[in-house]
């Protein structure tokens, strides 16, 4: 039987290790860290998330800014908010949540925020400095999974690793972390021919598709470590990930559950990244 990974309580480790070292920084410094949040209109979901990113920053010791902005808001009062928390001290990391409405360019908005406020790892100079094998920061959800397989002491150097799913917030910049601790690497997307037969060559499998309950329990080779990134909600209410748990549990050595998983490594990571740009502004 598998070893279900427990992201709950590795998460719960990490920010306690962050309110220490944040209490440090304060004494040092007399510098708080400070998150400013955006939320542009109501989707369910993303207000889930932006009121745990609050609470998480206060249980550390952050200050927590949030801004809320209605679903028509146009472009420009987003990029107005941004240019006013890039020029503000006493904030060191801006989070804009996506996805964004319509008339609102996503990657205009990315490119406006400061890349040492940009905590997310989005802007291209954090993409590029990622590829470059440099990283400024790094986006959190990729850089959570990498916490999770690091403490569960799951080696990576010279693995397969396969990753289902190319986005720009986790399948790319993680397929770029997992080169850099020298796994190989391959990305399968829509369009890749015979998916069973690539990821059943996967001794690291990471589901971040989109895609409710896709991953089957003959697509994944016996012993291998799976990772769901998947948080679908069905019509019947069920919230469910990528990977067919009940199948695949048996076959994994480790597995992550949904919920419980690699969502709460994600707000840890965002921690880390805000506590991360209050230093570089220390220069400490
Ligand atoms: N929406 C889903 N994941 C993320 C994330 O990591 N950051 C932001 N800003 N929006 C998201």
């Amino acid at each position: 039987m598998s070893e279900i990974i427990n992201g709950n309580e590795i998460s719960r480790v990490i920010r306690e290790e962050i309110r220490k070292q944040t209490l440090t920084f304060r004494e040092k410094t007399g510098v708080t860290p400070g998150l400013a949040v955006v939320l542009v209109g109501a989707d369910p979901a993303s207000q889930i998330y932006v009121r745990r990113k609050g609470k998480a920053c206060e249980e550390v010791g952050f200050l927590s800014r949030e801004f809320r902005l209605s679903g028509d808001a146009e472009e420009k009062e987003l990029l107005e908010i941004i240019r006013q928390l890039n020029d503000d001290p006493a904030i060191h990391g801006i989070l804009v949540q996506l996805p964004l409405p319509r008339q609102i360019r996503s990657q205009a908005v990315i490119e406006a925020i400061a890349p040492q406020k940009d905590v997310d790892g989005f802007h291209p100079v954090n993409v590029g400095r990622l590829v470059a094998g440099n990283p400024g920061h790094v986006a959190c959800t990729p850089q959570g999974i990498i916490e999770l397989l690091d403490r569960t002491g799951v080696a990576i150097e010279g693995k397969e690793a396969v990753i289902v799913g190319r986005s720009n917030i986790v399948g790319k910049p993680l397929a770029l972390l997992l080169l850099a601790r020298h796994a190989t690497i391959t990305v399968c997307h829509t369009r890749t021919r015979n998916l069973p037969e690539t990821t059943r060559r996967a001794d690291i499998l990471v589901a971040a598709a989109g895609s409710p309950e896709m991953i089957r329990g003959e697509m994944v080779k016996e012993g291998a470590v799976v990772i769901d990134v998947g948080m679908n909600r069905l019509n019947d209410g069920r919230l469910v990930g990528d990977v067919a748990f009940a199948e695949v549990a048996p076959r994994a050595s480790h597995i992550t559950p949904v919920p419980g998983g690699v969502g709460p490594m994600t707000i840890a990571m965002l921690l880390q990244n805000t506590l991360n740009a209050a230093r570089l502004t220390e220069n400490l």
